[in-house]
């Protein structure tokens, strides 16, 4: 599955995200490969300080000629190959050709919330005519739990009519520290909550994955 971690707005967690859930399905023993569109290189940065248990890192900056091919074609023998990608509406588009799901994080914030209205429409307008099978979702991430805003989230993204996960990603320093030294949580500490809500969120994707099949098979 070609799963991307999208959005026209920095900051919303993307590639804490991205390397997160490639780190974990490594684990799961997915054949796994996390791909960098970033120019600033942070998954692949993370990557080059993480241990043996990091997923297969490439560095592809950008939405250069043939970027969605080579791209495609990287992915092929693995089962998850996940996508960090920056603020760039060229690198949206490359997503919307050729990503089985996108996933928009979005934090507790009315100008996330905005931009990922943006960013879900310029990806359903942008899929490519034989990527009309891709899902969209909005994953509510860094949520403060107690927050009133935190817990209204889900919902407030609803009332957008955004396409919203069920699960959500708190905000837990876990996260920040595991990336620091080339972890991630779920390596560092599998049973705790930052490790959980990686795991349900993987979950969740794998569900759809299993739902909606394979697009590599359908279009062969
Ligand atoms: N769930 C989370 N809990 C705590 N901190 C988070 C979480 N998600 C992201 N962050 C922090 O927010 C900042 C932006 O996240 P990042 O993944 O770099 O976003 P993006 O790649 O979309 O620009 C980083 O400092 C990151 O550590
Ligand atoms: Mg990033």
């Amino acid at each position: 599955m070609l799963l991307a971690l999208a959005g026209l707005k920095g900051g919303t967690g993307r590639t804490t995200l991205a390397v997160a859930l490639a780190a974990e399905a490594r684990a799961r023993g997915r054949r796994t490969l996390l791909v960098d569109l970033d120019p600033r290189g942070d998954a692949h940065a993370w990557s080059l300080s993480a241990n043996s248990q990091a997923p297969t890192t490439l560095r592809l900056p950008g939405a250069s000629p043939g970027q969605a091919e080579r791209i495609r074609g990287l992915a092929f023998g693995h089962d998850l190959t996940v996508i960090d990608t920056p603020s760039d509406p060229e690198v949206l588009a490359v997503v919307a050709e050729i990503a089985e799901l996108t996933l928009v994080p979005c934090r507790p914030s009315p100008m996330d919330a905005w931009a990922a209205v943006d960013t879900v429409e310029t990806c359903l307008r942008g899929r490519g005519a034989l990527n009309f099978r891709m899902q969209v979702a909005v994953v509510p991430n860094a949520v403060e739990l107690r927050s009133t805003i935190g817990a209204a989230l889900p919902n407030d993204l609803r009332a957008l009519g955004l396409p919203v996960l069920e699960c959500a990603v708190a905000r837990r320093v876990a996260h920040q520290e595991a990336m620091a030294h080339g972890s991630t949580a779920s390596l560092d500490a599998p049973a705790s909550a930052a490790a959980r809500d990686i795991n349900e969120l993987l979950d969740a994707i794998e569900a759809l994955q299993a739902r909606y099949g394979d697009m590599r098979h359908l279009h062969h």
